[in-house]
This record gives structure tokens, C-alpha cells and sequence, in this order.
């Protein structure tokens, strides 16, 4: 709802990923938006305008100096006509001239001319991304305001390379571009809470550890209704391989030690929601090189020794949060196993999922939930995860109008 009838100037820099462009301006515009296209020469290589300009509608900006386009629209027109400037694909050589306020393209004019927020889902080969001098020029733009999604870990696509640095996916990007642009009301404004999300990561030795199939979606999108009722979120997660919401100050980590110190870190804060799958146990002793396997020799066993219960040390802190929202991912007896943690934990609510194998919790894109408080249980639908997320967000604020 957020991006109807919203105009979106859409940069296309030159990298790889400008083919998912045009899967992302159908999308947009699936959405209500209006995409006017910005094509650098780079980004003409890769997709033609001919492609860019059916898809979108519209006419394709390309050149700074065209006499025709600068008498019809004009580049500080360009720049300003629009309710947010996306940058997607985000070349590691655009980030470098908007960081240096260099303006020698219709994209980077554009971009220096505008007082519209600016979106940019950033694309390179995992080297370019983890260059000092692109860290640089990212650290710059957050400090200028430019907000960023993604990049993402996962094989690149022109070469075998895998790392970070993939493009966000199109309907994240179109998730990233409604939360910006979201003005419906805040209930949540004042309040801060602190979300867990994705599995953690255990290590037995340097190269493997002990995981889960959590994959973060639920709690990723938990952390965003929140920031879209107008929490302050800070959102504590494990591995996950997709993208950080925009709008919610994100910490990553990979074992349960180091989320417990995060969360407590993060407090004093008026909401918890701890949706994490942690590992409740860790190998004791991690091995500081790799365990080799020798032949005849016997198979090593793992020792393991419990971690810190995060959701408890919240639930029974002296800074405890006013509401604390623990989940219950089960595979039996899910009602009896929540109840039984709601007070073990010290928490206000537990939201229980099935995450039997059948049910497709974990990892997939639909929850079916039961929230079990003081008062009763209640069973929601089979939901999008967005949807529960929205849901429970609601509640929060609704908890929060009651005092
Ligand atoms: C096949 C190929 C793929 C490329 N992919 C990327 C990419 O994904 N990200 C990136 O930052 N640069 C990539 N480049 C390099 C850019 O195209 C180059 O830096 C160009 O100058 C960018 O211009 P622009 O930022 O004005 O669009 C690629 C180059 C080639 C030849």
C-alpha cells in the first residue's frame, strides 16, 4: 500500500544483477509505483533501454547532456519529481562518485542534485564489496543518509565466486522501498525494542559448526512491523542469508554467547521478542584447528555443554523489557511445551509454531501460530510470515495504548 500512486526515479548502474531490474520495475509498479528509468552507460551494456522503458512505462533517461530530455524534464527535475530515488543495481564505482560528491553522469547529477530519500541495493563481486575503499565509501553514504539493502551472501552469477555481495532480491527491495516509504501512523514512536532472529552457529572446529534451518524470515519481518509502527529496533540475528530491514539498526553474530551479550547489551528497552532458534547447547571445547580424520583412528565424539537462555535472562532481568515475547519452536505438544516455558522464561506471551518437518515452518515463507499467555491461547490462521509479523506488531501496540 505504502508505494501506491508513489513516483520511484529507479538508477540502473552497471553491474550484472541490472537483469533482475526488470523483474524489480514490473514489481514496483505491480505495487501502484510509477518507475521513471536512469540508465548509466555501464548498466546499457548489461540491459537495453528498449527493455527498461517497455517495462516501465516511461521514457529512459540516459544521457546528461541530451538536448531533448534536459528541455522536456531537466536533470534537477529529474532529481526532484519523485517521492525516492532507488539506486539497483548499486555498482561499486557509482558508491565511489556519490561518496565523492562527483556529479560527471545523468546518475551521479542526478543523485547530488536530489533532496528525496535515496534506496541503493548495492551488487558486486564479493572482493569489490569487502575492498577497503568501497567499505569506505559505504560507511560515507550511511553517514550522508542513504539508506542501503542488501548486499546478500550467495554465488554470484557470472562466476562460480560466492561470498557477499549479491543484489537483494527484487521483493525485498520493493519491501525496503515500503518501509521508507511508509507514512501510516506510529503508535509505536518512543518505544524500543529488541528482536532476535536465525538460527545461531556453533562451531565445533574453525571450518564446521552445529546449526538449525532457521532462516530468519520471521523474526526479520517482526523487526520490520515493529520500525513500521515506529519502534526503535535494534534487531540481533544469527547467519541468515537475506537482507537486514531497512529502518532497524541490525547486529550480526553467529553463536548464542554472543547474541545473549548483544541482547543485554541492547537493554534497557520497553519490548523484547526473542525469535532466534539458539542452539541450546555448544561443543564445550571448539577446536582451534581443524579435526582431520585419520585412517584407523577413532571417530571423534562431541562433548557438548548447555548455552546461556537468552529469553530467560531477559524474562527475569532487573532492566526486564515491559513486554517480553518469547517463541516456542516445537515439534510435539506444542500448547503444553509453551505454557510450561511462559513461566520457566518470565515471559508475557509465547508464540508457539509446529515446526514438525511437514508443517514447512522453518525455513518457509507461512507460520501457523498459537499465542499462549496468562490469559488463555489463542490460534491464529495459516499465515504469510509478513502477516503474523503485522499481526503480532498490532497486538504489541494495542498492549501499549491499554498501559
Ligand atoms: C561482465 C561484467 C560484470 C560486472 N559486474 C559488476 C557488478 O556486479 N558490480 C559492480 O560494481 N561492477 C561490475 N562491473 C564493473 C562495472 O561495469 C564498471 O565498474 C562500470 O564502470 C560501472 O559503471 P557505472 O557505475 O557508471 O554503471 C562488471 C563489469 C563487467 C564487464
Amino acid at each position: 500500500m505504502a508505494l501506491s500512486g508513489k513516483r520511484i526515479l529507479l538508477i540502473i548502474s552497471g553491474g550484472i544483477a541490472a537483469y533482475k531490474s526488470l523483474d524489480l520495475i514490473r514489481r514496483l509498479r505491480e505495487c501502484g509505483a510509477s518507475v521513471r528509468p536512469v540508465m548509466t552507460k555501464g548498466a546499457q551494456e548489461f540491459v537495453t533501454p528498449l527493455a527498461v522503458g517497455a517495462l516501465a512505462a516511461d521514457h529512459v533517461f540516459t544521457d546528461l547532456f541530451s538536448r531533448q530530455d534536459e528541455q522536456d524534464v531537466g536533470h534537477i527535475r529529474l532529481a526532484r519529481d519523485c517521492d525516492l530515488v532507488l539506486i539497483a543495481p548499486a555498482t561499486a564505482d557509482l558508491m565511489a562518485k556519490m561518496a565523492n560528491g562527483f556529479a560527471d553522469d545523468l546518475a551521479s547529477t542526478v543523485l547530488l542534485a536530489t533532496d528525496r530519500p535515496v534506496l541503493a541495493a548495492p551488487a558486486m563481486n564479493p572482493k569489490m564489496w569487502s575492498h577497503a575503499a568501497t567499505k569506505r565509501n559505504f560507511d560515507v553514504l550511511k553517514g550522508d543518509g542513504i539508506r542501503f539493502v542488501g548486499p546478500m551472501t550467495g554465488e554470484m552469477a557470472e562466476s562460480k565466486e560466492a561470498g557477499i555481495g549479491r543484489m537483494a532480491e527484487p521483493l525485498e527491495i520493493v519491501f525496503a522501498a515500503e518501509a521508507l516509504l511508509d507514512d501510516g501512523p506510529k503508535p509505536l514512536a518512543g518505544r524500543m525494542a529488541i528482536v532476535t532472529s536465525g538460527p545461531t552457529h556453533e562451531p565445533i572446529d574453525p571450518v564446521r559448526y552445529i546449526a538449525n534451518r532457521s532462516s530468519g524470515r520471521q523474526g526479520h519481518a517482526i523487526a520490520a512491523a515493529l520500525a513500521k509502527l515506529g519502534a526503535d529496533v535494534a534487531l540481533i540475528c544469527g547467519p541468515v542469508s537475506i537482507a537486514d530491514p531497512v529502518g532497524v539498526r541490525t547486529i550480526h553474530v553467529e553463536r548464542a554467547e554472543e547474541m545473549r551479550d548483544a541482547v543485554l547489551a541492547a537493554l534497557p528497552a520497553d519490548i523484547a521478542v526473542m525469535v532466534a532458534a539458539v542452539a541450546d547447547w555448544r561443543v564445550a571445547s571448539a577446536a582451534d584447528q581443524k579435526i582431520k580424520k585419520h585412517p584407523g583412528e577413532s571417530i571423534p565424539t562431541l562433548a557438548l555443554t548447555e548455552n546461556p537462555d537468552i529469553l530467560k535472562a531477559v524474562g527475569h532481568h532487573t532492566m526486564r523489557p515491559t513486554l517480553v515475547i518469547g517463541f516456542a519452536a516445537e515439534t510435539q505438544d506444542v500448547e503444553n511445551n509453551a505454557k510450561a516455558k511462559l513461566e520457566r522464561k518470565g515471559a508475557d506471551l509465547i508464540v508457539a509454531n509446529d515446526v514438525s518437518p511437514a508443517t514447512g515452518v522453518m525455513g518457509g515463507t507461512r507460520n501457523s501460530v498459537k499465542l499462549i499467555s496468562r490469559s488463555g491461547v489463542e490460534q491464529w490462521p495459516d499465515l504469510g510470515k509478513e502477516e503474523v509479523a503485522e499481526k503480532l506488531a498490532a497486538l504489541i501496540a494495542e498492549r501499549f495504548r491499554q498501559g
